[in-house]
């Protein structure tokens, strides 16, 4: 088998010694994969997510990149993982400094991380990339929608030429028309450039959309993973079918009399 991009094997955590957060908590990610994340509010999915990138150390257990321990202090290999991996959160009006050009804002990453090349001629791509006008550069942020500032978010992720997406509810703070058109991107990037990702999503519809693997993660453990097809068709565990049957569906239109 291929080492895995990320993994995460036998994972405990907590903020606080008395009250743990995730209890072994085991996954990995072949290189492109995607992944859904999905479990109540509480369930420890941000925690996870913040951990895989390296923001939190677990309490027990090891988070590898590529094989190597992610929270290495060694720069080479801290350079080389927050080249390939790349956070993208829910709200794209707080994750955009107001007072940074769109521009600045897209090769900001490419900067710190010390990426040469042409900087303008790869922000033009970039913007091009998700879908917006090169003169998006010299504006502001106040200047864009919801939809279109998660699109500048996205662009700036995808700077430093990422491997892997880390992703917390990217859609969920956008209206149900702008949220298609950004995963149709998310699609995009999975299939032209074989991105993958880590998707946290309350929403199962849109899991099914991006990903063809699914865990659950109950209390901070995961009870169940699996193709998320077959685990949407037949649920093993008890809470992934509570789930399932939660998610809000349009009430069928009847006839008026
Ligand atoms: N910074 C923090 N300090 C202390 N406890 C925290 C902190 N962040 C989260 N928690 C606690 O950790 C648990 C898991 O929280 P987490 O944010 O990971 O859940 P989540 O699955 O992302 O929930 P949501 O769907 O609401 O975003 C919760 O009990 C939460 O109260
Ligand atoms: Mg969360």
């Amino acid at each position: 088998m291929t080492t895995p991009i990320l993994s995460l094997d036998h994972v405990d955590f907590a903020y606080r010694a008395d009250r743990p957060v995730l209890q072994d908590v085991s996954l990995a990610l072949a290189p492109g994969e995607s992944v859904g994340l999905v479990g109540e509010s509480g369930a420890g999915k941000t925690s996870l997510l913040r951990i895989a990138l390296g923001l939190e150390l677990p309490t027990a257990g090891r988070v590898t990149f590529e094989g190597q321990a992610v929270g290495s202090r060694r720069r080479a290999e801290l350079r080389g993982f927050r080249r390939a991996v790349q956070p993208v959160y829910q709200d794209p009006f707080s994750s955009l400094d107001p007072r940074m050009r769109v521009g600045e804002a897209i090769a900001e990453p490419l900067r710190s991380l010390g990426i040469p090349g042409d900087g303008d001629a790869r922000v033009a791509q970039l913007l091009a990339d998700v879908g917006l006008p090169e003169d998006a550069a010299s504006r502001y942020p106040d200047a864009f929608s919801g939809g279109q500032r998660q699109r500048i978010a996205i662009a700036r992720a995808l700077a430093p030429e990422p491997r892997l997406l880390l992703a917390d509810e990217p859609v969920s703070a956008l209206d149900t028309s702008v949220r298609m058109q950004v995963i149709e991107l998310f699609q995009r990037l999975a299939r032209e450039r074989g991105i993958g990702m880590l998707l946290v999503s309350h929403d199962l519809t849109i899991v099914a959309a991006l990903c063809a693997r699914i865990a659950v993660l109950q209390g901070g453990r995961i009870v169940e993973e699996g193709p998320t097809a077959e685990v949407l068709r037949r649920p093993r565990h008890p809470y992934t079918a509570r789930l399932l049957a939660s998610v809000p569906r349009l009430p069928t239109r009847e006839a008026a009399d």
